[in-house]
């Protein structure tokens, strides 16, 4: 790929600056013209443009301003043969990163080149930094050891390398749709861009319209002033699209066209306006179902599912949940400026059955509270909410249904007593922990029911 593309029309200035560059082992591409270096230009983006300011067929200037709408961050050297300082004024102003007057000496020539690309050098560089200081500072990591969760990471690193593919999400609530959409954000070569998110069902439908492609002065009667919308502002980056199940029907062709590539035009305006965005688009409802339903439209949706990553239910990967916990809990504790807590085992195997309808998130919200509740103690199964300890003990009646109108609760506790007994092999000072009571109790307890001697 060539990193220096020089544009001059004399040609034997043309090959003196090709040679000297060649020399210094560049790779260099010399053309005379302004439409061959447009063409140059658009097949490889070089790193230096050494630009002329007279051309045959264009003027340098027109040619740099070209250039910088579609690379903002392109770095032109201009040559003008005149000492014109307003040239070169004009020149800066149109973003060129500096100007050298001929007759120039070579060596004066070979320091501005090098220097510019120097600056090159270190323009990537930051660019880098700030991709991973913001991977790092939006938490983009996917937690789980588990082969699903990697499977999951792996695709979402794809996806993240291509980054011009629409990208479709799916998964229950709390899943990790968001934070797979940052991942792809700040994993791609569009990391220094935004990332702007945008939920489909929190607007009406001409709010959404408004919001998504902006507006002309005038264009309804509130519109005092031109406004962009989210699209021109993820230009370069990428644009979440949330809940695109709940995106209108009226609204569905128009994003469909921006996929395929088509210009767009803001509310009651005129100009096509075309933008690079990546769409990152998510939903928890069943598109297949809503196509057949006719609610959403079959283009957009087989458009959209060229990638689609379906993120994997947490009762689908429950190996991932002492990871995520322990993650959780240092989250939690830091925020609170408390020390570390840590779970019991039985409070752990509680989490590892529950079946977490609302996936990640009900668990960290679970976590977190049952930081707060226990208070720097250990965290036990009583600072764990209600349902999860209903979903446990719904469970092993399904196991053994117990269910029966004759029985009352003493028959019910006896029973459940003594199979507890049983079960342990009639150790009954981890029976009456198991059971949440304490030795004189089940000791008690067995006297009554006239089987305090069998397990002794
Ligand atoms: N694998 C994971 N590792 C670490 N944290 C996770 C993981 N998956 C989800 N989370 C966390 O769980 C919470 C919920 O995730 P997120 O908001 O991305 O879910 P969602 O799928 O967008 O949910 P909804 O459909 O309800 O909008 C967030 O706090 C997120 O950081
Ligand atoms: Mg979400």
């Amino acid at each position: 790929m060539p990193n220096l593309l020089i544009v001059e029309d004399d040609e034997s200035m043309l090959d003196t600056l090709g040679d000297i560059f060649r020399d210094a082992g560049e790779n260099v591409v010399t053309v005379p013209t302004g439409a061959d270096a447009l063409e140059e230009f658009s097949r490889n983006q070089p790193d230096l443009v050494l630009l002329d300011i007279r051309l045959p067929d264009t003027d340098g200037l027109t040619l740099l301003k070209k250039m910088k709408a579609t690379a903002p961050d392109l770095l032109v050297v201009i040559m003008t043969a005149y000492p014109q300082v307003q040239t070169a004024i004009q020149a800066m102003k149109a973003g060129a990163y500096d100007y050298i007057n001929k007759p120039f000496d070579l060596d004066e020539m070979r320091l501005v080149v090098k220097k510019a690309l120097e600056t090159r050098l270190l323009k990537d560089e930051v660019n880098r930094f700030r991709r991973e200081r913001a991977s790092t500072a939006k938490s983009t990591k996917i937690l789980g050891a588990s082969a699903v969760t990697a499977q999951m990471r792996a695709l979402i690193q794809m996806v993240a390398d291509t980054p011009r593919t629409p990208v479709l999400l799916t998964g229950e609530s709390g899943t990790g749709k968001e934070l797979a959409a940052n991942a792809i954000h700040y994993g791609s070569a569009r990391a220094h861009k935004a990332l702007v998110k945008v939920n489909c069902s929190a607007l009406p439908d001409n709010l959404l319209e408004d919001e998504l492609f902006g507006h002309e002065r005038g264009a309804f009667t509130d519109a005092k002033e031109t406004r962009k919308g989210l699209f021109e502002m993820a230009d370069g980056g990428s644009l979440f699209l949330d809940e695109i199940g709940e995106m209108s029907p009226a609204l569905q062709p128009k994003l469909l066209r921006i996929l395929e590539g088509e210009p767009f035009r803001r509310v009651g305006g005129t100009r096509e306006i075309r933008v690079d965005v990546r769409i990152i688009a998510a939903t928890n409802r069943d598109l297949s179902a809503m196509v057949e339903a006719g609610t959403f439209r079959k283009d957009l949706y087989y458009r959209l599912k060229v990638m689609e990553i379906g993120l994997p239910t947490l009762r689908q990967r429950r190996e991932d949940i002492p990871l995520l916990v322990e993650h959780f809990i240092a989250l939690h504790s830091r925020e609170m400026g408390k020390q570390t807590a840590t779970f019991t085992d039985p409070a752990v195997q509680m989490l590892m059955n529950y079946s977490w309808p609302g996936n990640v998130r009900e668990l960290r919200n679970v976590v977190e509270r049952a930081v707060i509740l226990a208070n720097g103690d250990a965290i036990d199964r009583k600072h764990l909410p209600l349902e999860l300890c209903k979903a446990a003990v719904s469970e092993s009646f399904q196991t053994a249904p117990p269910f029966s109108l004759d029985l009352t609760l003493e028959d019910l506790e006896r029973e459940y007593i003594l199979r507890t007994l049983k079960k342990l092999k009639g150790n009954r000072t981890v029976a009456a922990k198991k059971l949440g009571i304490s030795r004189s109790t089940l000791f008690e307890k067995l006297k009554r029911y006239g089987a305090e001697t069998k397990w002794s």
